[in-house]
């Protein structure tokens, strides 16, 4: 039989942890897979940042991208691999530069989604550029900002229209907050929205192609808690529903790795912020779900790799509007955004490989996680970003809490 390698790549920057871990799970599992009366087998390697001719031919079949959204020579490799090279990447970076927060809600919101009341203010203050003064001049009509304060309700959060990381983002009581608030924003385009308080439940649902993680997401607590080691924390109708529209938002967009926060209010998820297509990897967040993710991200890759998987660069927007567009309750429409989902993420035939090509991976990863290894990429991971006295300490905590998921896995 005919052996044919396929190439993964990881374009990184600051990860450390989680590469380690996927490259060395990848090994073990040692994949050689029969698929078209061909061996199917496997190079994972990290993509370098050089000089390129747009012509130059790529070696990748698959790049797991963390560089896109900030670090610009690579997203333009990658633009160059997907045109003139079939490249498919997690995730589309046109999408991924051009879609912010804002279009999101704009987008999942003519879907119907239950995002909460979003108005975009123009900026407190401008850089200076020649047409500035006479546009403004013209165009920009005064406006009475606690007048909009009052419209939305109260609390409401002001937020960047692109935001990412908490940067920027204020929750505001009343009109002389806002007021206040608004006079600190500076340059910055900002989003006023509506605060969904009091909320029951917070969560953050990770997409990795069509796998969800459901994690209890506490926002005030210290980073490496944030991530709650809760299960079954959540009714089936309830992972449904935040399944379905994380699978949608994901496939909407092109974005094989993404996060959707969804508030519970009174019975209704409301999704606040989903577009966080570069989600949190390392295992000082992630901890007990880091090796969801390790595993997820193996899974997927494979997939995508092994079955020349189409990277779709046109987004279909019509099909979702025209749904849109049908007199139906939000949840019938929800059902049927999914079903276009579903097919763009190969759900059935993403079952069938990973049932056939790999049934000992929770065997391997179970071994695996218990590993010298994996203790030693967390203590880098841990080195890079905590002060020297703390370093055994959280060490210690994060393995103990992937020991803690091993014991409940192998359970
Ligand atoms: N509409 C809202 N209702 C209630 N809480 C909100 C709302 N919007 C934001 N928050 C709170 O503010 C936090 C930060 O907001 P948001 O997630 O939109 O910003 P971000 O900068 O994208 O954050 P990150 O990238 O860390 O997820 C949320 O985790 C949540 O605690
Ligand atoms: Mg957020």
């Amino acid at each position: 039989m005919a052996t044919r390698t396929r190439h993964i790549g990881l374009s990184l920057g600051a990860d450390i942890c989680w590469p380690i871990c996927y490259e060395a799970l990848f090994r073990k599992l040692d994949l050689n897979l029969d698929i078209g009366g061909e061996t199917v087998n496997f190079e994972v390697e990290r993509v370098a940042i050089e000089p390129f001719d747009l012509m130059q031919p790529v070696k990748y079949d698959v790049v797991i991208d963390r560089l896109t959204h900030w670090y610009h020579t690579s997203r333009e490799w990658i633009k160059k691999a997907i045109l003139t090279d079939d490249l498919y990447v997690f995730n589309n970076p046109w999408s991924l530069q051009a879609m912010e927060k804002h279009t999101s809600y704009c987008a999942m919101m003519r879907l119907g989604f239950p995002v909460p009341d979003t108005w975009l203010i123009p900026p407190k203050s401008y850089v200076e550029s020649p047409d500035l003064l006479s546009t403004l001049r013209k165009y920009a009509r005064l406006f009475d900002l606690g007048e909009i304060g009052e419209k939305i309700g109260y609390p409401l959060f002001m937020k960047p229209y692109d935001g990412g990381a908490w940067v920027g983002v204020t929750a505001i009581r009343d009109g002389e907050a806002l007021k206040n608030a608004y006079d600190e924003s500076g340059t910055r385009l900002m989003h006023l929205q509506h605060g969904v308080k009091p909320f029951d439940a917070f969560v953050r649902c990770v997409g990795l192609g069509p796998q969800f993680r459901y994690v209890n997401y506490d926002p005030d607590a210290p980073l490496h808690d944030r991530y709650r080691m809760d299960r079954d924390f959540l009714s089936e109708a309830d992972k449904k529903t935040l399944a379905q529209m994380t699978i949608v938002i994901n496939a909407f967009f092109g974005w094989d790795f993404n996060s959707c926060e969804a508030l519970r209010s009174n019975g209704v998820w409301r999704p606040i912020d989903f577009a966080n297509a570069c989600p949190d990897s390392q295992v000082t967040s992630l901890h007990y779900h880091f090796p969801w993710l390790i595993k997820s991200n193996i899974r997927w890759s494979a997939f995508c790799a092994a079955t020349d998987r189409s990277m779709h660069a046109n987004l279909n927007w019509g099909n979702y509007f025209e749904i849109a567009g049908r007199d139906l309750p939000f949840e019938d429409k929800l059902e049927q955004y999914a079903k276009l989902a579903h097919d763009y993420f190969q759900v059935d035939d993403f079952e069938a490989f990973c049932e056939k090509h790999l049934p000992h991976l929770d065997e391997v990863a179970h071994e695996f996680f218990g590993s010298d290894t994996v203790r030693d990429a967390i203590r880098q991971k841990v080195e890079a970003l905590y002060p020297e006295h703390e370093w055994d300490e959280f060490t210690e905590l994060f393995w103990q809490r992937i020991q803690t998921w091993r014991s409940e896995s192998a359970a």
